[in-house]
């Protein structure tokens, strides 16, 4: 069993009553007048916005893991890039995996046909996100705390990767804005000196910054930039915030709206590969959806995703990128060995491997046996994953076995398992829209994302840096956090030393 620490808060808990009633519909009305919001799922409508859920004060994170995380970003790009470049690495790894997961074939069709046909644009926009969460039980691989020269049980926490996100990478609105709310809260409590302790974070800017280069490397000054969208965007100040904000620096890149569906149906190729939407021509291509079987109802949307990816537009992602944002490919590079292929410098191969948690493959070889029969015994340890993005596809614990009993050798080939991480708890106030006003003090734990964007080709890297990063945290009881979902909460790290 681990252990698992606690955080300790920011401010002191619990807070008055009165003081309390009187602060949380302050900071509800600052979210909402600032876009700290979300598209209501039980109650639709385009015209409005409820404020998303959020806590109230920043959640503590020891600031020598946070400083790590940052720091490292522009290898983890440079390795997912290295990645997406490895035609034979991609196939090798998803070989099985396609022949029983159908979305993740389509996936890797349309990266076939595109190699055979030749790519229309060699250049990548990657607007990633690497995920980690802290792991109280943090242990080296002898089985010894990693960071024992300190007393506090915080201390005990290293950082583990969750994912790499490739592909509809979000939060850099909400990442921000959480902040500036938190900022607010804690003037508003007269603890404004407590700001210092909360990095800043430019995210919205990084990322948008990064599609502007893209589309000045494509050198149209006519050509636009084209968000792909579901077809109905909940989570819709997370991406107005990036078109405002481009339109603002740059009032002569249009920004285009468009879903894989009104692609197909608008969407043709010109004489140099050029994708005209209507007599648009579109310099860069930026997917918030087609991450999911559901964005592609019918062949026509897949259809409109090959186009994409024959023409000259610079996608982000481009397929081979997404290929690479796989969960598959996230266990194959924990194999030990692997990361030599993909980076150089051993300090780097160190650093990264110290991220990993335990990987395991499911295939139908003698290993994904071994992983089969770990599985079932300890159970409680793990977590089994689906080639799947967008929260909500995991299976926890107890339920792996009845999952797995279920699935043929075959059909396992298509998942992969993974170390539970144990994150420290800190208590706070969490606030939902609806929720118990004066809201109780919980238990939570939560997940930073840290952006990074890269653009390049197979044979150059153009620009890699570390653009921000987001918190969002959950009840400590609930497997996943997504905000979107209803599960998760807009937060932001107070660093403690
Ligand atoms: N190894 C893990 N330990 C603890 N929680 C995890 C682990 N992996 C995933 N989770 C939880 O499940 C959520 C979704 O998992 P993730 O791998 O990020 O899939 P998705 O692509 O659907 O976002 C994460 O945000 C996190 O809250
Ligand atoms: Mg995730």
């Amino acid at each position: 069993m681990s252990t698992v620490g606690t955080l300790k808060e920011c401010v002191q808990l619990p807070i008055k009553d009165n003081e309390l009633v009187d602060i949380v519909q302050k900071a509800k009305d600052w979210a909402i007048m600032h876009g700290a919001a979300m598209r209501s799922k039980s109650n639709f409508s385009p015209d409005t916005l409820n404020f998303a859920p959020f806590v109230l004060v920043p959640s503590s994170f020891p600031r020598k893991e946070f400083e790590r995380a940052i720091h490292l970003q522009p290898t983890i790009n440079r390795l997912m890039h290295n990645v997406a470049h490895d035609e034979e690495f991609l196939t090798t790894t998803l070989a099985d995996t396609i022949k029983v997961d159908e979305f993740t074939g389509n996936l890797f069709n349309v990266y076939k046909k595109v190699l055979a046909n030749g790519f229309g644009q060699r250049i990548s926009l990657g607007l990633l996100r690497s995920d980690l969460m802290l792991d109280s039980n943090c242990r080296n691989l002898n089985g010894e705390y990693e960071e024992s020269e300190t007393e506090t049980p915080s201390a005990y926490c290293c950082w583990k990767q969750v994912e790499v996100n490739t592909i509809a990478s979000g939060f850099g609105h909400l990442g921000p804005v959480s902040r500036a709310i938190q900022s607010y809260v804690l003037r508003e409590l007269n603890q404004a000196e407590k700001i210092a302790r909360m990095p800043k974070n430019d995210a919205l800017a990084g990322l948008c910054d990064g599609m502007i280069k893209a589309w000045e490397i494509y050198a149209n000054p006519k050509a636009v930039i084209m968000f792909i969208i579901e077809d109905v965007s909940y989570n819709i100040c997370d991406q107005r915030f990036h078109e405002f904000y481009i339109r603002e620096k740059c009032p002569h890149i249009k920004v285009l709206r468009k879903t894989l569906t009104q692609v197909h149906d608008e969407g043709k190729l010109g004489l140099n590969k050029e994708l005209l939407i209507g007599k648009e021509e579109v310099a860069v291509i930026y997917f918030r959806a087609g991450y999911e079987p559901g964005h592609y109802p019918s062949h026509n949307e897949w259809d409109a995703r090959y186009l994409m990816e024959c023409s000259r537009a610079i996608k982000c992602p481009s397929i081979h990128y997404h290929l690479a944002g796989t969960k598959k490919v996230q266990q194959a590079l924990a194999v030990p060995g692997v990361l030599d292929r993909f980076l150089n410098d051993p300090e780097e191969i160190k650093a990264v491997t110290k991220i990993f948690t335990g990987l395991y493959s499911l295939e139908d070889n003698e290993t994904g046996n071994a992983t089969y029969e770990m599985a079932l015994k300890s159970p409680e340890k793990f977590v089994l994953k689906p080639q799947r993005e967008g929260g909500g596809n995991n299976i926890y614990g107890i339920d792996i076995p009845s999952a797995l009993k279920k699935m043929s050798r075959f059909e396992r080939s298509a998942w992969i398992l993974m170390d539970l991480i144990h994150p420290p708890i800190s208590r706070g106030y969490m606030i939902r829209p609806s929720g118990p006003v004066p809201p109780p003090v919980v238990d939570m734990v939560s997940e930073l994302g840290i952006f990074g964007v890269i653009i390049g080709d197979v044979d150059n890297i153009i620009c890699n840096y570390e653009a921000g990063h987001m918190l969002r945290t959950k009840l400590s009881t609930a497997n996943e956090g997504g905000v979107a979902a209803g599960l998760g909460a807009l937060d932001s790290p107070y660093l403690i030393d």
